[in-house]
C-alpha cells in the first residue's frame, strides 16, 4: 500500500476566540481545540457526538522561566492526513495500518517572544498529542517543573489502577471508582520492596477506565525518550486527570534543549473492550526503526535456571558470605554452599532439555560473581558481568550449546547500579559476543545509582535507551526487568524484545502473589505499551511441593498457564517452570512446545478487563491458529464462532480445565481433547474458576 501524507489546510494568524476541529478517518472521533479567556490552550474529545474528554488545559511549567501555560496567540494551524501500512519485525500481526488526521498548532507567547507547537493525531482508535519546542532565540536550554496536560473526564469512571510509584510497577491492580482511588494503599501492597510513592492521588499509566455507559478509555504515552515517565494525578472530586512527571535527584522533571519534543500522550477509546486490545496507535506514534539490518533479531522461547531460585530450591550465589568487595575475594578458595543453580552440569541439563523439546534458548541466572551481597546495600560495584563463578565453565558451555543448537541467554542483574553497568557495558557485550550470546536479560532490583534518581526519571529513561542502542551495535536483543514500562519503542528499537515492568508470575512463588484476575487486567494496562516477560507456564501450582507448609501458590489452574502463551503477547516467552516439572506432564507441555512467539494475525474475540480474555492468533510461519481463553476467579463458558479461520477444515486440540478443576482447590487437573472442526462451527469452552483453555487448530485437507 502506498504511503501518503496530504496537507489539507493552512490557516495563518488567527484571532482569539477561534476554534478548530478535526475528525478521525472514520468520522467517529472529533477533536476540538480553542483558546480560553486567559488565552490558555484547551482541547476536547468526543466519540459519536458523546463527550469523552471535556475542555482540558494543555501546557508546561518551567523552572526559573515564564511558563508555557497562558498568554498564547495562534500563529499557524496546519492540518494533514496520513495513510501508510508497515510491517513490524515481529508482532501480533504482520501488517499495521497507520492512518490519522493531524492538527498541528503553533502558539506564540508575544510577551516572551517564544513559540511552542502542539501536534494532535486523531486515529480511529484514539488521540495522541505532544509538545514540540522549535529552535528560537528566546528558548535554548530549559528545565521542566511539571507538565500540565489535563484530561477532564465526564464522570466517576470505574478505574483499574496501581499506585504511581517512581521505582516500581510490581503491584496488583485495584478496581475502583476514580473518587475511591487511594494510592497509599492497595491489594498486596506490602509485597513491594522499594517504594517511592508521591501521593494518594497519583496512579500509573497505562490507566484503564470504563464509563457507566460502557465506553472504554485508556490513557498512556508513546515514544518515551529523553524525558521522565508520566503518572496521572487524579482529582477525586471533579474527575480531572493531570500529568505528573517523575522527578530527578533535584526534584527537576526534565532537562531540555531546543529543538526537542515530549513523548506523545495517548487516549485510546472505544465502546468495545476488544478494540482497546487490538489498538496499534501507540506503536504507530513511534518512529520506524533506523536499523538497516534486522535479520539478527529473533523471537524466541526459552527456559532458564531461574524458577529454582524463586522457589528456594537453588541459589543465585555460590558461597554464603557477605560484605563482598569484588576485587578482594578469592573465589576459587571459597567453599560453595551446595545449592548454586548456575553450575556447568545443571546448565547442560537445561540445554539438553531445550534441545529435546525445540526450545530456542536457555537463560542462566547466578552465573557471575557478586550475588553474595548484591541487594539492599546501595553498593556501586556489585557485578562486573564478565567473571563466572568457579563452577560455571563459560567456554565449555559455549561449545556444548552450539553443538546442541541451543542459544544461551546472558543475565545482567545490575542491582540498580546503572552507573556501574554503563561503565562496563562494552566489556560485558564483548564478552557475550565472544561466547556466542545474542540476548540479554537485564535487571534493576533496588535503589538506583546515580543515587537520588528513580527507575522512571529522565536519566534512567536515557540509560535504558542507551543500553538498547548499544546492544543493537553488538546485534544483541534485550529483555529488561525493573525498567520503565514500555511505550511502543519496540517499533524503533526492535531488539528491545520485552520488558518486565509489571508484577510478573514470579510473585506467585514467594509473596501473596497475583490474584486470578491479574492476567485479565494486564493486557489493558501494562501490555498497551508493549511486550512483557511475564514468565508463564508454571505447572507445579502450589509451593508446598518444595517446602511443606508453604502456602504460596500460583493463582491459576495449570490449563490457564498454557492459555497465557496466547493471551499475553511477547516475542520472547519463557517456559518458566523446572524441566523436571514439565517431564511430569509431557502432554500439557506439548502445547508450550508448539505455541509460536511470532504471529501473522490476531483476533481479539472477547475481552473485559478484570473478567476474561479470549484471543486467536495465527502463526507467522504456518497456517496453524492458536486460541487462548482465560478467566478471573469466576468459572465461565464461551461459545466461539470459528468464522475467523481461513481454511475449511481443521484438527483441533483443546487443553482445558478438568470438570472439577479450580485454581485454589484443584488447580492441576486438566484434560486434552482432539477432534476435527470446520470453519463455521461453534467452539464451546468451559473454564474453571481461575482457569483457562489453550487451543491448537491445524488445517487438514
Ligand atoms: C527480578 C527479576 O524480575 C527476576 O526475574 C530475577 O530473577 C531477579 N530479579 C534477579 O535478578
Ligand atoms: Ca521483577
Amino acid at each position: 500500500m502506498k504511503t501518503f501524507f496530504i496537507i489539507l489546510l493552512i490557516v495563518l494568524t488567527f484571532q482569539n476566540n477561534f476554534s478548530q476541529q478535526i475528525f478521525s478517518p472514520d468520522g467517529k472521533l472529533e477533536l476540538n481545540i480553542k483558546l480560553s479567556n486567559q488565552n490558555e490552550l484547551l482541547y476536547n474529545l468526543s466519540r459519536d457526538g458523546k463527550s469523552v474528554i471535556k475542555d482540558s488545559k494543555l501546557g508546561i511549567d518551567l523552572v526559573d522561566q515564564p511558563d508555557f501555560l497562558q498568554g498564547f496567540k495562534i500563529d499557524t494551524i496546519i492540518t494533514s492526513t496520513y495513510y501508510d501500512k508497515w510491517a513490524p519485525v515481529w508482532g501480533e500481526v504482520d501488517s499495521i495500518l497507520n492512518n490519522y488526521n493531524q492538527l498541528q498548532v503553533t502558539l506564540n507567547q508575544p510577551k516572551e517572544n517564544r513559540k511552542i507547537i502542539v501536534t494532535f493525531r486523531l486515529f480511529n482508535d484514539g488521540l495522541g498529542f505532544r509538545y514540540e519546542f522549535p529552535v528560537q532565540d528566546n528558548l535554548k536550554y530549559f528545565r521542566i517543573a511539571e507538565e500540565n496536560s489535563n484530561f477532564a473526564l465526564t464522570g466517576n469512571h470505574k478505574t483499574f489502577w496501581i499506585p504511581g510509584d517512581y521505582d516500581s510497577q510490581e503491584y496488583t491492580y485495584t478496581t475502583s471508582l476514580l473518587s475511591e482511588i487511594d494510592a497509599s494503599k492497595g491489594k498486596n501492597f506490602d509485597d513491594i520492596i522499594v517504594k517511592s510513592l508521591p501521593g494518594k492521588d497519583i496512579v500509573q499509566t497505562p490507566l484503564m477506565m470504563k464509563t457507566t455507559d460502557s465506553l472504554y478509555i485508556n490513557i498512556h504515552e508513546a515514544a518515551l525518550l529523553n524525558y521522565p515517565a508520566m503518572y496521572i494525578k487524579v482529582d477525586r472530586n471533579n474527575f480531572n486527570l493531570s500529568t505528573q512527571l517523575c522527578p530527578d535527584a533535584f526534584g527537576t522533571k526534565a532537562y531540555m534543549q531546543t529543538p526537542c519534543k515530549t513523548p506523545w500522550r495517548t487516549v485510546i477509546v472505544s465502546d468495545k473492550a476488544e478494540d482497546i486490545l487490538a489498538s496499534k496507535m501507540i506503536l504507530n506514534l513511534n518512529e520506524p526503526t533506523k536499523y538497516q539490518d534486522v535479520s539478527w533479531i529473533k523471537p524466541q522461547k526459552f527456559i532458564g535456571i531461574w524458577w529454582g531460585m524463586h522457589v528456594g530450591k537453588d541459589t543465585w550465589n555460590y558461597a554464603d558470605i557477605n560484605n563482598v568487595k569484588l576485587d578482594e575475594v578469592d573465589w576459587n578458595s571459597l567453599k560453595p554452599n551446595g545449592k548454586h543453580g548456575a553450575t556447568t552440569e545443571n546448565t547442560k541439563r537445561y540445554i539438553d532439555f531445550a534441545a529435546k523439546h525445540g526450545i530456542d534458548a536457555v537463560l542462566v541466572e547466578g552465573w557471575n560473581i557478586g550475588w553474595e551481597d548484591w541487594f539492599g546495600n546501595w553498593k556501586e560495584e556489585v557485578f562486573d558481568f564478565v567473571t563466572p563463578y568457579p563452577d560455571f565453565d563459560v567456554n565449555e558451555l559455549e561449545r556444548y550449546a552450539k553443538e546442541k543448537n541451543v542459544k544461551l541467554i546472558m543475565h545482567h542483574e545490575t542491582s540498580a547500579s546503572a552507573t556501574n553497568y554503563e561503565r562496563r557495558l562494552d566489556e560485558a557485550f564483548n564478552f557475550m559476543k565472544e561466547h556466542g550470546y545474542n540476548s540479554v536479560k537485564t535487571g534493576y532490583v533496588g535503589k538506583i545509582i546515580p543515587r537520588g534518581e528513580h527507575h522512571d526519571s529522565q536519566w534512567m529513561i536515557n540509560h535504558y535507551t542507551r543500553v538498547v542502542e548499544k546492544a543493537a551495535k553488538y546485534h544483541i536483543s534485550v529483555d529488561s526487568h525493573e525498567s520503565v514500562r514500555l511505550t511502543g519503542l519496540h517499533r524503533t528499537y526492535p531488539n528491545w524484545l520485552a520488558a518486565e515492568a509489571a508484577r510478573g508470575n514470579e510473585f506467585n512463588a514467594w509473596s501473596k502473589g497475583n490474584p486470578p484476575e491479574h492476567e485479565t487486567i494486564l493486557p489493558f494496562t501494562r501490555f498497551m505499551g508493549g511486550p512483557m516477560d511475564y514468565t508463564p507456564g508454571i505447572f507445579q501450582i502450589k509451593m508446598d511441593y518444595y517446602n511443606p507448609g508453604n502456602t504460596h501458590q500460583v493463582h491459576t489452574t495449570l490449563a490457564k498457564q498454557l492459555a497465557l502463551y496466547v493471551t499475553i503477547y511477547s516475542p520472547i516467552q519463557m517456559a518458566a517452570d523446572l524441566p523436571e516439572n514439565y517431564e511430569r506432564f509431557p502432554d500439557a507441555f506439548s502445547f508450550i512446545e508448539q505455541v509460536p512467539v511470532d504471529w501473522s494475525d490476531t483476533k481479539i474475540l472477547k475481552a473485559e478487563p478484570g473478567d476474561y480474555i479470549v484471543i486467536a492468533r495465527k502463526d507467522k510461519n504456518s497456517d496453524n491458529w492458536f486460541i487462548g481463553a482465560i478467566t478471573d476467579e469466576e468459572s465461565r463458558s464461551f461459545e466461539i464462532p470459528l468464522g475467523f479461520l481461513d481454511k475449511a477444515n481443521y484438527e483441533i486440540t483443546v487443553y482445558q480445565d478438568a470438570q472439577d478443576a479450580d485454581w485454589k482447590n484443584n488447580p492441576m487437573a486438566y484434560n486434552i481433547e482432539k477432534y476435527n472442526v470446520q470453519k463455521n462451527d461453534l467452539l464451546k469452552l468451559k473454564l474453571a474458576p481461575g482457569g483457562g483453555t489453550a487451543v491448537i487448530l491445524k488445517p487438514i485437507k
